[in-house]
């Protein structure tokens, strides 16, 4: 048997097309049924027929969305010449390629530095949206002395930025001094973070030491530059924050070094100012420091810790940066050997600093 129903005056794309206007002009939380009945037209009844609840117009949202965008990707990937890729260097590289898990797939190392002037467009940007996105990756450049680890890869960012519909995508190494004396010499200087630090050629950057400055754990962007920095504490690299132009150290950089400064500063929207700390194996062991919105340092104070500690983030609010004392370090009496070994200290409390 054959059954015919009536026509449907409004099939489940046009209620989705509602939906997705109504979430992009509104937000998603002005998202109602009766506002899409009301934008289409349609019976309430047909859009709870089609869509029982709000979560499942959704999720279907959603997943139209995802799919829509998986197909015109794979579409883009099989044809050919649709990403004109102009290479503005390749950098000298000794890496032997092999199965090692952070070497391979999402994370085979790139040494290409490129732009994109055009990209194809999937769907639509929208006009008004004006701006980068920033990420950095770890790219490993030479073939480590000891052994290799994900933390050791140069850093390198990538720039998306977007403006009047348009974007364009750029790559970067960080040419930090570490990255560009292996250049110059052809071959790894630095011993990575499971190394011993006593493989390394020359003393190096970070808490640790041996270290070569990657620059490649955090980026963030202050006073118009896009500020790279590492997690062990080193210099802080700028770049242009629309066009990764190189743009050396920080102009405040030689009041902080040889501690440096670690990843995860924070800028404060409100002021423009960079809070920032650092961390050593000599005493004062801590600093905290502040930049203010035109890139001078203002502030710069010892934090009290009992001894060399592991600190990787701080916090802040309208009137106080946070600053952590955990009991996470390196083992004191290993370390007076020479060693590094984490141990967990599950006696002694977390301690938080609160400066105003
Ligand atoms: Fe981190």
């Amino acid at each position: 048997m054959i059954q015919m129903g009536r026509p449907r005056i409004h099939d489940s794309d046009q209620l989705l097309d509602a939906a997705a206007d109504i979430a992009a002009s509104e937000g998603p939380a002005a998202l109602s049924m009766a506002g899409v009945a009301k934008a289409t037209g349609a019976p309430s009844g047909s859009v709870y027929h089609l869509f029982p609840t709000r979560a499942t117009l959704l999720g279907e949202l959603w997943l139209r969305s995802i799919r829509a965008f998986q197909s015109g990707y794979l579409e883009e990937l099989d044809g050919e010449g649709a990403l004109q890729l102009e290479v503005v260097n390749t950098v000298k590289s000794t890496l032997v390629p092999d199965g090692h898990p952070f070497m391979t797939g999402v994370f085979t190392p790139n040494h290409v530095e490129c732009n994109a002037a055009e990209l194809t467009v999937i769907g639509k940007i929208p006009e008004k949206l004006n701006g980068v996105y920033l990420r950095n990756t770890q790219n490993p450049v030479h073939q480590p002395l000891g052994k290799y680890h994900a933390f050791d890869g140069d850093g390198m960012l990538h720039l998306m930025s977007f403006s009047n519909g348009r974007c364009e995508y750029r790559n970067r190494f960080v040419p930090t001094k570490g990255f560009m004396q292996e250049q110059e010499a052809g071959g790894a200087l630095y011993a990575g973070l499971i190394d011993n630090p006593k493989l390394a050629q020359r003393p190096g950057w970070g808490a640790r030491g041996g270290l070569r400055d990657t620059a490649a754990t955090d980026v963030i962007v202050h006073a118009g530059s896009a500020l790279a920095t590492f997690y062990q504490c080193g210099e802080p690299y700028r770049m242009d924050a629309r066009t990764l132009a190189f743009k050396g150290t920080a102009p405040w950089v030689d009041k902080v070094m040889p501690d440096g400064i670690s990843a995860h500063p924070k800028v404060d929207p409100q002021t423009g100012e960079l809070l920032f700390f650092n961390y050593a194996k000599k005493a004062p062991y801590m600093h905290f420091g502040v930049i203010d919105a035109n890139d001078t340092l203002v502030h710069y104070v010892p934090v009290a810790l009992p001894g060399p500690r592991l600190p990787h983030d701080m916090a802040f609010t309208k009137t106080y940066a946070i600053l952590n004392d955990f009991p996470l370090f390196w083992d004191p009496e290993l370390l007076a050997l020479g060693k590094h070994k984490v141990v967990y200290r599950p006696e002694l409390p977390s301690r938080y600093f609160g400066y105003e």
